[in-house]
């Protein structure tokens, strides 16, 4: 059915068939609406009435005092959301380790979901991120430490394309892992010195395998090659050093760490939030402890 509405009253999902105004302010018509980009722009054109049409896209609130959407719907959609996103994360991982073409849109669609959550989504992404299955456990720490990248940039109040490079980071910056052996990713006794090398190349290996695509930002590369070096020079693969390691990598390696320590693994289990706070905080020769505090303010234990 095609419904006319107020341009305040539109909202993500809905099909739109025309936005009333000239196509030299809003060109595109038939189409859904799904990215904030769009939902923006049709905001600020200079359109009173948007027209929609319910039988492919979502339908009118049934008035403007519609009730808000309970948590549990919320909580439901953050996860309908989440399965989404592994599942496109999964399959551009494994694209871009095999050689294939790296679909740009669908990784974005992930970012957009990610970066433009509000809080309480945010919080439960977190939630639910922790709730891990093992096989998959690779493509869901790629998650979280993309989600919790989004979080710790836009609480330090970088613009929103920085954001998104953050999100995107996070989502890529193991890749060079699925190149390794699942006996050296998944040994639950200690790694011999051979395979803890194997391991500890997988930045070089996930850079390699990045690069080879031009559409992939130079801070994304940086941040794959980066994400485990230390402020005191001790970490890999290139013992950078205090000034040497720029604001996004230092991100990084704060999410990434925060993340492993909250997650069970083999023969470890998971830390509180507090708990890793404080064993990072305690190290600020390797972490940088303002982001450490910073993080720590925006998740609840
Ligand atoms: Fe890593």
């Amino acid at each position: 059915m095609l419904i006319r509405i107020p341009k305040a009253d539109i909202k993500r999902g809905m099909f739109v068939e025309a936005v009333e105004c000239s196509a030299a302010a809003f060109g595109k018509r038939r189409f859904l609406l799904d990215s904030k980009k769009d939902y923006d722009a049709i905001l600020e054109s200079p359109a009173e009435f948007v027209v929609i049409n319910t039988a492919f896209g979502a339908e009118v609130s049934q008035q403007s005092g519609k009730p808000p959407v309970s948590r549990a719907e919320k909580r439901d959609e953050a996860a309908a959301t989440l399965t989404r996103s592994i599942e496109a994360l999964k399959s551009e991982l494994i694209n871009i380790v095999v050689g294939g073409t790296l679909d740009m849109e669908k990784l974005t669609k992930v970012v957009e979901d990610i970066a433009q959550a509000d809080d309480e989504t945010s919080a439960f992404f977190f939630d639910i991120t922790r709730l891990r299955q093992k096989d998959e456990a690779m493509f869901q720490h790629s998650l979280a430490v993309g989600i919790l990248m989004g979080k710790l940039g836009t609480a330090l109040d970088l613009n929103t394309d920085t954001v998104a490079l953050l999100v995107l980071s996070g989502l890529l910056h193991d890749v060079g892992k699925l190149t390794l052996s699942k006996n050296i990713l998944q040994k639950q006794t200690p790694l011999t010195a051979v395979e803890r090398n194997l391991l500890r190349s997988h930045p070089q290996r996930g850079h390699q395998l990045l690069i080879r695509h031009a559409i992939i930002p130079h801070e994304v590369l940086d941040i794959c090659l980066h994400h485990h070096e230390a402020l005191d020079g001790s970490g890999y693969p290139s013992g950078k050093s205090g000034s040497e390691i720029g604001l996004l990598v230092r991100i990084a390696t704060v999410c990434n760490a925060f993340d492993k320590l909250t997650t069970a693994r083999a023969g470890k289990p998971d830390q509180g939030v507090a708990d890793a706070m404080s064993w990072m905080f305690e190290r600020d020769h390797q972490f940088d402890r303002k982001l450490v505090l910073r993080l720590g303010a925006l998740i609840d234990d």
